[in-house]
């Protein structure tokens, strides 16, 4: 059984993450600024404890709060930081302000790092020991008017080499998840800005070799293996799942 911490994790990946620790018997606290989703994701059945805080990953205080939290939840055991929370703004360069730019790095990049320093001293006891952060193929490309998240999202692809190389001594171990195409509320602001939303998700799949979105359970498999000592040998490395998006 791991004790885990989830940030951001009240719907889309994160919630499947949720779902798929606890089934394993896994404690899982789940820190997210959607209080009243979190709650309600924590209250389903489940095998694991489960419980949920507030927090707004963008406030350094708050990913503190959350990591002593899970600590205090796991009885002072912590296996597992699982960070899924991302912020994803399209617009003009012309249109990005500075505060834009700032709160997308602050909860993309910046609270990955802060979990990361403050979570590194638990870790360390644990023979897991593992930090996953969500980054995305949108690490490898750049998309127009997605400056700060294509920036951040290549930030936490070598952020977890930098942290392989310093803790790596230690036994913890940090990795990136790189999902493609995903369907979650994530996506949701887009689909709305298309004027055919049927004809672009059919244009969207048939470039997908797989010929479909991902899931988030599809994501699971990778998270669990990334979360246990299977993957004891694995640090400072970013897994993409996308159906072969990337591939082609
Ligand atoms: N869905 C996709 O197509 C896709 C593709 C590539 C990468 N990703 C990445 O996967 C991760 C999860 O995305 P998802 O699709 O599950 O999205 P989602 O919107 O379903 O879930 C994100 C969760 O994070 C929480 N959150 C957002 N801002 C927060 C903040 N400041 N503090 C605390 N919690 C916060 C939300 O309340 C929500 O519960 C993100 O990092 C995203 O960039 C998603």
């Amino acid at each position: 059984m791991a004790n885990v911490l989830i940030a951001g994790g009240a719907t889309g990946i994160g919630l499947a993450a949720l779902r798929a620790f606890r089934q394993r018997g896994d404690s899982v606290l789940l820190a997210d600024i959607d209080f009243e989703a979190a709650n309600a994701a924590v209250r389903e059945e489940g095998v694991g404890r489960a419980a949920a805080m507030h927090c707004d990953l963008a406030v350094p205080a708050n990913v503190l709060e959350a990591v002593a939290a899970a600590v205090d939840f796991g009885a002072g055991e912590l296996d597992v930081v699982f960070s899924s929370a991302g912020l994803l703004r399209v617009a003009p360069l012309e249109d990005w302000s500075l505060d834009d730019w700032d709160r997308t790095i602050a909860v993309n990049l910046r609270a990955p790092f802060l979990l990361a320093q403050a979570s590194a001293p638990h870790l360390k006891k644990s023979s897991i020991a593992s930090m996953i952060f969500t980054s995305s193929t949108g690490a490898y490309r750049g998309t127009a008017g997605a400056f700060a998240y294509s920036a951040s999202k290549a930030g936490l692809v070598n952020l977890v080499r930098a942290l392989a190389d310093e803790l790596s001594p230690t036994g913890v171990r940090a990795n990136c998840l790189c999902p493609g195409w995903v369907d979650t509320p994530f996506n949701d602001s887009f689909w709305s800005q298309q004027d055919d939303q049927i004809a672009a998700r059919t244009a969207l799949e048939a470039r997908i070799p797989m010929r479909r979105q991902g899931t988030p359970e599809d994501m699971v498999g990778a998270i669990l293996y990334l979360g246990s000592d299977s993957s004891a040998y694995m640090t400072g490395q970013s897994i993409i799942l996308d159906g072969g998006y990337s591939a082609v």
